[in-house]
């Protein structure tokens, strides 16, 4: 299928069937979003994926959102609430490692980040983390459609509860947004069969020539 075919074939998914979504799907997603683009190639925010199916129960309890607990596996998207030298440091380190060339190399740059990232108030870097950690929900969507799995991202949940159920507060991090996968339930859910409403191209898009 085709992207733009794909992009049509998705919609945000209200009720999912039972089927399971498999291992290796998920790990495709996951790698689609590892491959995401990222400011300065930071990556400021982790994915913690839900299966178990009483874990899903508890962070659906008090939200709109049922395909929290009924879809085949969630993706919680968790964005650093702080950015510290030692997180800047493990990148150079890591980019030293994978490029094979030394770290002294990289002075420069991480001179850039630590002036540019760190002059910053913690809360400008935590928004700054979440922006980061919708780009990469953007490629999971994508990515699920390609793959003719169906999703729902999701802003409409418990960030409090998430983050205690999910001991997201020990890591530095914060949940930020959520990505539902699974499948649809075509015959139950009336979303299924409506039309897209989109701008018209002409609207959303002027050319500057
Ligand atoms: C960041 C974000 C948050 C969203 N939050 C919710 C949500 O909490 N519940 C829901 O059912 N849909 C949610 N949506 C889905 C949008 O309502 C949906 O993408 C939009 O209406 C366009 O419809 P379509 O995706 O089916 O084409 C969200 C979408 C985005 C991008």
């Amino acid at each position: 299928m085709n992207t733009i075919a794909s992009l049509k074939w998705r919609y945000a998914t209200k009720k999912f069937s039972d089927r399971k979504v498999s291992a290796e799907a998920i790990d495709k997603i996951l790698e689609s979003i590892n491959l995401s683009a990222s400011s300065t190639g930071l990556q400021p925010y982790r994915i913690v994926v839900v299966e178990n199916p009483s874990l899903k129960e508890s962070l659906a309890e008090g939200s709109f959102n049922t395909q929290i607990a009924t879809c085949s596996h969630l993706l919680v998207f968790a964005a650093f609430t702080k950015v510290t030298i030692e997180q800047i440091d493990a990148y150079m380190q890591q980019i030293a490692k994978e490029r094979e060339i030394p770290l002294a190399a990289l002075e420069d740059f991480k001179t850039a980040l630590v002036g540019g990232i760190l002059s910053r108030l913690d809360e400008e870097n935590a928004a700054w983390a979440a922006r980061q950690a919708y780009i990469a929900l953007g490629t999971a969507l994508i990515s699920a459609a390609e793959l003719k799995i169906d999703s729902t991202p999701m802003e409409g949940f418990d960030a409090k509860k998430f983050d205690s159920l999910l001991n997201l507060e020990s890591q530095g991090l914060t949940s930020v947004v959520t990505l539902a996968l699974g499948y649809r339930d075509e015959q139950n859910d009336v979303y299924a069969a409506l039309k897209k409403v989109r701008l018209p191209i002409t609207e959303l898009v002027s050319f500057v020539k």
